[in-house]
């Protein structure tokens, strides 16, 4: 459960109205690692945490104050947009007639769709997707995600930073930047708890019995006169199994299996020389058959 108090997490004041800065704005709040996908990233993680104690209450902590900074963020772009677009067109009329075409360059949405308020999209207008998000159900890969998601939600916000005079934007901004700069740290320091608590050992290796014991530890180069040897990344010690990094400076064939694909459907039309043979024509048959199949192995799953 939810509860909401009127009060924002910070002050989301602006000195004056800005509707072009509010056009660039909208990528902290709507786009991709702005602060609607952080937020969602954090409460889908939150929901689907199997470890109860501090690591759920850690992610809902963040993912809550997340929604605060949707709020904070959402409620400067509505100031940011006080009196447009009549006062925007009227200055850009004012300073140059051609500028009033394209209504002085701010974004037509936040008038025409939104009536002077925020909108789930980036500066671009892309709408806000659940595409953006990583929540995977495995804390070590979510961590770094989120940790990468801060950093790249940082810059945007520091680059925002400098695109504005106004003190009131910059106040609120500081607060953002300084979250954003622990909370990097947070999920950092949830990757070393991981560690500690034995959930991890530092990378993602589920099935590494199974995985190939030489390519798991071998740089590949693909470029002539490559300096990517001279990297940590390739020499030195894995950072997981302790087994020598192998630089193979050339690539080599490990297969003979060219990827060549059997005749085509003649229903389909594919572009076809004949070389293969004449195409089996597609009934669904075998999609059909297949799907028999993947019940039959289900019952035996379930009673093995
Ligand atoms: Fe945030
Ligand atoms: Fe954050």
């Amino acid at each position: 459960m939810y509860r909401h108090i009127k009060e924002l997490q910070f002050t989301a004041k602006p000195e004056k109205p800005d509707a072009l800065f509010a056009a660039k704005f909208q990528e902290i709040l709507g786009g991709q690692f702005g602060e609607m996908t952080v937020m969602m990233q954090y409460m889908f993680q939150g929901f689907n945490c199997r470890v109860p104690g501090k690591y759920k209450d850690m992610i809902m902590d963040i993912g809550t104050e997340e929604i605060g900074h949707v709020e904070m963020l959402s409620t400067m772009l509505a100031r940011l947009l006080e009196g447009a677009p009549s006062e925007v067109t009227e200055h850009a009329v004012a300073t140059n007639p051609s500028l009033a075409a394209v209504i002085g360059g701010m974004n037509p949405q936040h008038a025409i769709v939104a009536g002077g308020g925020p909108v789930p999209r980036d500066s671009a207008g892309v709408p806000w997707n659940a595409g953006y998000i990583v929540a995977s159900g495995n804390m070590l890969t979510d961590f770094r995600s989120n940790a990468a998601a801060e950093g790249q939600s940082r810059l945007m916000t520091s680059r925002i930073y400098n695109m504005t005079d106004d003190s009131g934007v910059k106040e609120m901004l500081k607060f953002n930047l300084a979250r954003d700069t622990f909370h990097q740290q947070q999920w950092l320091l949830g990757i070393e708890q991981l560690i500690a608590d034995g959930f991890s050992d530092l990378i993602e290796d589920s099935n590494s019995e199974d995985e190939d014991q030489v390519q798991n530890h071998t740089f590949w180069s693909f470029s002539e006169g490559s300096q990517a040897g001279e990297g940590r990344w390739a020499q030195g010690q894995t950072l997981v199994g302790g087994q020598d990094i192998i630089y193979q400076a050339e690539p080599v064939l490990l297969t003979d299996d060219t990827g060549l694909l059997p005749p085509p459907d003649p229903k389909l039309f594919a572009t076809y020389d004949g070389s293969q043979g004449m195409g089996k024509p597609g009934d669904a048959a075998g999609a059909r058959l297949q799907g028999a199949q993947n019940v039959v192995n289900k019952v035996k799953d379930a009673l093995s």
